[in-house]
């Protein structure tokens, strides 16, 4: 039985499936199999495994998120997808088609229909935000009257209508991008790609931006690759997560899933930003390494579902005799999941101090949470 469903009572559990593996996945909006991409040697520099060994499937209409830290690989990953660079070895099929056979213009066309945005937007600044929205139409060849018509509706649709004769040096970052959106989307692509598009912007302009990216998933079926190496942004966003580390998958999978149980060091380091604010001030500046022998442990886990928490406090209590009390808990909302922390106090004196410790990790662990002694309060 899942452990959180056993806990979760009354809950029920979505059960998620990890990004599967590129031939076990028929619905596939991006194909990676057998990918790897090395960069040649050239002028005395030497040459660059950028990836190596990829094989996973982006699922159609999904938002899945790409994380990894700088020169993890995922401009390549990204350039791979839109028949950028080729592949060394491998092949990308996006939407059916074989990316990294095509050339020419069977290339363009395809391109067509893979949208990209940037972190740095790359506006013409001689154009006005109408002007640059049409790009890719007068490149596709449309008629005059149909691109003024489709302008219109993007410029709508990225909710700046009325910025349809400013400059990009008259517009902010957030509108800047709102452009380069439009301009991605305007031959109706089935991808939209996106390379730390919102790297460059603050953290309420970074939040409505995404909120308007999970509206075109939602209302245009588009499926989203986010490369990011802020989890934070995983975390609002997507759905489906891919890890790279130096040219490597190192996990994927369910966001929900990863952000309770992630197992390579690396995802928990990027947790870590995200997570690290669970603990109170108030509390953390308590938490001493020695116990005293009115106090309690400090236990920290990851939980997953809404009730959990209550119902691990009960359970605690019931099965093992223990008087818990809960110190601090974070509840968030990943992936459509409710996720977060809860931090545990477990009094040391009158419930048989370290063994308790010891007898609360293990029910901890059997149950397939993570969970860390964190130390003690007085
Ligand atoms: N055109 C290129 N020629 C040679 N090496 C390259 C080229 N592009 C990328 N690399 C190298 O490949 C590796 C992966 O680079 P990539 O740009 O894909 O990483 P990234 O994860 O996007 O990093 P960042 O977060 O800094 O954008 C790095 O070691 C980089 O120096
Ligand atoms: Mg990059």
């Amino acid at each position: 039985m899942n452990a959180h469903q056993s806990l979760a009572i009354g809950q029920p559990i979505e059960r998620c499936e990890a990004i599967s593996p590129a031939a076990a996945e028929p619905d596939a909006m991006v194909r990676f199999a057998s990918i790897s991409k090395t960069y040649p040697a050239y002028r005395g520099k030497p040459g660059v495994n950028a990836l190596q060994n990829i094989d996973f499937a982006i699922p159609r209409g999904s938002i899945t998120g790409v994380i990894g830290r700088s020169g993890a690989g995922k401009s390549s990953l990204v350039r791979l997808i839109n028949g950028l660079e080729k592949p060394t070895t491998g092949r990308v099929v996006v939407d059916g088609r074989d990316i990294s056979a095509l050339a020419g213009r069977e290339l363009r066309l395809a391109q067509r229909s893979i949208g990209m945005i940037f972190q740095h937007f790359n506006l013409l600044s001689s154009r006005t935000a109408a002007d640059n929205i049409a790009l890719p139409l007068e490149i596709a060849g449309w008629a005059k009257a149909d691109i003024k018509a489709r302008v219109t509706e993007l410029l709508a649709l990225v909710g700046i209508a009325d910025k349809h004769d400013r400059y990009p040096s008259e517009l902010s970052g957030g509108q800047k991008q709102r452009v380069g959106i439009a301009r991605a989307l305007a031959t109706r692509p089935s991808v939209l790609l996106s390379d730390e598009a919102t790297s460059a912007l603050d953290p309420q302009t970074t939040r409505a931006i995404l909120d308007l990216l999970a509206n075109i998933n939602r209302e245009l079926g588009v499926t989203i690759v986010l490369i990011t190496h802020e989890m934070s942004v995983v975390r609002q966003l997507a759905r489906d997560v891919v890890v790279l580390d130096a040219g490597h998958v190192v996990e994927s999978g369910h966001v929900a899933d990863i952000f309770t149980h992630p197992k390579h060091p690396i995802t928990q380091s990027f947790l870590a930003e995200v997570t690290g604010d669970s603990l109170p001030v108030s509390l953390a500046s308590r938490i001493v390494a020695e116990p005293s022998a009115a106090g309690q442990a400090v236990i920290r886990l990851q939980v997953r579902g809404a009730g959990v928490g209550d119902t691990l406090v009960a359970r605690l209590a019931r099965e093992l005799g223990l008087d818990v009390s809960l110190l601090a808990a974070r509840i968030d909302e990943i992936g459509g999941q409710h996720v977060g922390s809860l931090v545990l106090g477990i009094p040391l004196g009158i419930s048989g101090g370290e063994d308790a410790v010891a007898r609360t990790l293990a029910f901890l662990s059997q149950h397939q949470f993570s969970a860390e002694h964190l130390g003690y309060v007085a």
